[in-house]
């Protein structure tokens, strides 16, 4: 097999591996999807101020996050249904993230339970809330999530509802993928996929119990009908504050305000987040509000970014702007859908090979030497 040498290499792979309509969920966002290109757009407007003649010889790229200590400020997102793309799912990401230092955040809407990713790891995970209306359930993953040993909850607050993704709608894309007017000939032709097994597997929300995975059903409109809670507002922060014992992350803010708001109710730790353009199109992209965040609350809490990071020298931007550490989504799907496991840690290699070499390039040989006067900011 021939190596993976970019990100944007392993999206041309796994586009080639998918049925379009599961590249398509992976690879798609709201709308027009104009915040999904604004995340990708901003980085290259953001340039790098290189430091020359400096003993780059030794480099570390190693930090902490919420007192864990990673090989690279590189962590990864949480990501639903990832059996979607290959049948190993959650639990080969987990196993991938250990082998590489770094930190794997399951979803609430994965498809392999808390316990299976649990046994599978071998490296700290944490674990991602919606806020969702059903309390029993929420509070029985919350236990679950602390019996189990997951190091940190991440309550995920920018889905009230689920964003409008319109190439879902498009290519009849169901929960779980069925043969239809719309899917056998995308199915068929991607005898591979078939082939590894998910057709015949029923993929579905693993921790949301059986009521979430009786029936075929448009994914969006399934959670929009049955599981989100609009009436969700700050008082729900502070419920799971009180029922969470250990670091809580809130994930999905674009503004200061709202940091503060969620520092105040007691976040130890904050991601910058439009969800990779996956819910409100429009939202800025998220390097733009970095500032604005760290300047709210980057005193108190550590302050994270994901969104259209696709290489090394995207995460030193993130870095020099004040981000401990950023997360990944898309990219390392792309990587499980190329590669399972491995293709997840080529991935992760891929972007630790980048930073290095962005270190030594931009003569600040640790994390803890990329400051602000490490970028250009647009005039
Ligand atoms: C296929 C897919 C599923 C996602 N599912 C979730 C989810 O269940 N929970 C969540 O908080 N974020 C979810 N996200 C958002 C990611 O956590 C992350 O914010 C986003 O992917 C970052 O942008 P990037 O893909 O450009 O790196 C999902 C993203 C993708 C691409």
């Amino acid at each position: 097999v021939r190596p993976i040498f970019s990100v944007d290499e392993a999206r041309l792979r796994a586009r080639r591996r998918l049925p379009r309509m599961v590249f398509d969920f992976v690879d798609g966002a709201a709308e027009d999807e104009v915040t999904m290109q604004a995340n990708r757009g901003a980085f290259a407007s953001i340039a790098l101020r290189p430091r020359r003649l400096v003993d780059v010889s030794e480099r570390d790229q190693s930090t902490t996050v919420l007192g864990t200590p990673i090989a690279m400020p590189v962590l990864l997102a949480p990501t639903g249904l990832s059996r979607l793309v290959s049948r190993h799912g959650e639990p080969a990401v987990a196993r991938a993230a250990g082998a590489n230092g770094t930190v794997y955040t399951l979803s609430t809407m994965a498809s392999a339970s808390l316990e299976e990713v649990a046994a599978a790891a071998t490296g700290p995970l944490w674990f991602q809330l919606y806020p969702w209306n059903d309390e029993q359930l929420v509070k029985a993953l919350v236990r679950r999530a602390q019996d189990l040993g997951y190091g940190a909850l991440v309550v995920a607050v920018d889905t009230p509802l689920v964003g409008k993704r319109e190439r879902d709608a498009r290519n009849g894309f169901t929960i779980p993928p069925r043969f239809g007017p719309r899917t056998a000939v995308d199915i068929i032709r991607h005898p591979r996929w078939l082939r590894d097994g998910l057709a015949a597997r029923s993929i579905g929300f693993a921790n949301l119990g059986a009521a979430a995975n009786t029936s075929v059903v448009s994914a969006a409109k399934f959670v929009n009908e049955n599981l989100v809670n609009p009436s969700a507002d700050i008082r729900y922060l502070d419920e799971l504050r009180r029922l969470w014992r250990g670091p809580l992350v809130v994930k999905g803010l674009m503004t200061g305000e709202d940091a503060r708001r969620a520092v105040d109710a007691g976040a130890d730790a904050v991601v910058v987040s439009n969800h990779g353009g996956r819910q409100l199109d429009g939202e800025p992209a998220t390097v733009t509000v970095l500032s604005e965040v760290i300047s709210a609350v980057g005193r108190e809490a550590e302050v994270y970014i994901d969104g259209g990071i696709r290489r090394g020298t995207d995460v030193l931007k993130c870095i020099a702007l004040g981000a401990r550490a950023c997360f990944v989504g898309r990219p390392y799907l792309y990587g499980l859908a190329a590669g399972g496991e491995q293709g997840v840690g080529e991935i992760l290699r891929i972007l630790h090979a980048e930073i290095d070499a962005g270190l030594a390039l931009l003569g600040r040989p640790r994390l803890s030497d990329v400051g602000i006067d490490a970028v250009r900011l647009p005039a």
